[in-house]
């Protein structure tokens, strides 16, 4: 079963930003985002079931959004979702979220400051060695698949888990149950990812349940034996000088390692459909590696995983010219925003050596900008390079599959047939 689409009351093509079938057809999806950018930029979109909100989907308005967090809050409902979702958890006694992106204010910044040194671009550097080793390794698995295989399933989605495993210091063997836990939350809408579980919620609530056993345990181990890795900093974090909240923790686990796994396997996996659709580009590339860092860029800006957040306006003010009430909702577009043809030169053609591609704002802007920006950056650079390099030719080898999901998602299956240098 998947989430029904919402009947809208307002301008039809809204639905882009709520339906989750609609992110199958990335191609169409931007179609008719161009459209609303030239017709309706700032567009009130009010569907069954959903708060009303203003989709905002040009560059500079997402940028002006972004920026003005003292006005545009996050909230326990940054990430979209149907007021059913919430009613739901609340009728259930479940708890809100209340991850980093989920709160506002001193209480985010005093939290935020306990990884922020570990995520700065020079602790960053410091993780290469490791993210190449985990890319070698995967990289030889492309001998033993024999010449095709799901790039996405097989290498993007592995790598990017194992990446991000490494990085908290937990085992591989922990692997299996991490996919489950953020497909189940973050792919909960897509019907391949639901496992046994007949709706979203149940299945979101599932994982929020088997994360905290998970993590539970990893605290107290790093508690007594603090080892360098990032479970020792959110196990021994503080808050005012004292250890920061049991449920503080455990949201703060599941943000880390939710965020920081579909979203750069999708970028990857995306960015590599597009390559392999432009073989010039791909030769380009392995002919001259010292593109691999604006190519990972432009993957990036290409396929922008994150598809939007919610952020809650304060008081009366306005976007784009546009009045915007306090208590209002604002839908940042992500994907939108990095076509907006008044920033991105030819916005719908995927090009390697585009000098633009670094206005990308696929990682969001200002006191709640991507925390994992660099890591994630890294990974896709380092994958690609890797990848590129032992392969001789790469080809398409069956159409690519998306995710039907309206909050992250991207490319889940991507056959493909190679041979090896
Ligand atoms: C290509 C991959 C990624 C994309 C597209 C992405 C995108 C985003 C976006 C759009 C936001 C919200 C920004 C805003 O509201 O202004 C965000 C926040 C966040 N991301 Fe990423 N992300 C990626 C990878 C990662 C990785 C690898 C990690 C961790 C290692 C990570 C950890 C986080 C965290 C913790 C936040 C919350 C920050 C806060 O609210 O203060 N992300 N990300």
């Amino acid at each position: 079963m998947s989430m029904p689409a919402p009947t809208l009351s307002t301008d039809p093509r809204g639905a882009i930003f709520i339906t989750p079938a609609l992110f199958a057809d990335m191609d169409e999806w931007h179609r008719v985002a161009a459209e609303i950018r030239r017709d309706e930029p700032v567009m009130r979109v009010e569907a069954d079931g959903w708060p009303a909100f203003w989709a905002i989907t040009t560059h500079e308005d997402v940028f002006d959004v972004s920026r003005r967090s003292d006005v545009f809050w996050n909230t326990e409902k940054s990430a979209p979702g149907p007021d059913i979702q919430y009613d739901l958890m609340q009728a259930m006694g479940i708890e809100m979220p209340r991850t980093l992106v989920h709160i506002h204010g001193d209480t985010h910044q005093k939290l935020r400051n306990i990884t922020n040194d570990w995520f700065r671009p020079a602790a960053v550097k410091k993780l290469q060695p490791t993210i190449e080793s985990i890319a070698d390794e995967y990289v030889e698995k492309l001998v033993d698949m024999g010449g095709e295989c799901d790039l996405a399933a097989d290498l993007a989605v592995p790598f990017t888990l194992r990446v991000i495993m490494s990085i908290f210091g937990v085992p591989e063997t922990d692997e299996r149950l991490m996919l489950e836990l953020t497909q189940g939350m973050f792919g909960a809408a897509d019907p391949e990812f639901m496992g046994d579980f007949a709706d979203p919620l149940a299945s979101v609530t599932n994982s929020i349940n088997k994360f905290e056993s998970y993590f539970d345990e990893l605290t107290a181990s790093r508690r007594a034996n603090p080892t360098g890795d990032l479970a020792t900093v959110i196990a021994n974090g503080t808050v005012d000088d004292e250890f920061m909240g049991e449920r503080e923790r455990l949201w703060y686990y599941i943000i880390v390692a939710t965020a920081g796994h579909d979203t750069t396997s999708f970028a990857f996996s995306g960015g590599m459909e597009q390559l392999l659709r432009n073989q010039d580009q791909l030769r380009a590339l392995q002919a001259d590696p010292s593109l691999t860092g604006n190519a990972a860029e432009e993957m990036i800006r290409w396929t922008s995983p994150v598809r939007s957040f919610f952020r809650w306006a304060q008081e009366d003010t306005e976007v784009g010219g546009v009045p915007i009430a306090a208590g209002d909702v604002v839908l940042t577009s992500y994907p939108s925003a990095n076509r907006d043809e008044k920033v991105f030169a030819e916005p719908d053609r995927f090009d390697i050596t585009r000098p633009d591609a670094n206005k990308l704002l696929s990682f969001g802007l200002g006191m709640h900008y991507c925390l994992g920006s660099q890591v994630a950056r890294r990974e896709v650079r380092t994958l690609l390079e890797k990848v590129l390099a032992r392969v001789d030719t790469i080809e398409l080898a069956g159409e690519p599959q998306f995710t039907g999901a309206h909050f992250v998602s991207g490319v889940k299956h991507l056959p493909v047939s190679y041979t090896l240098r």
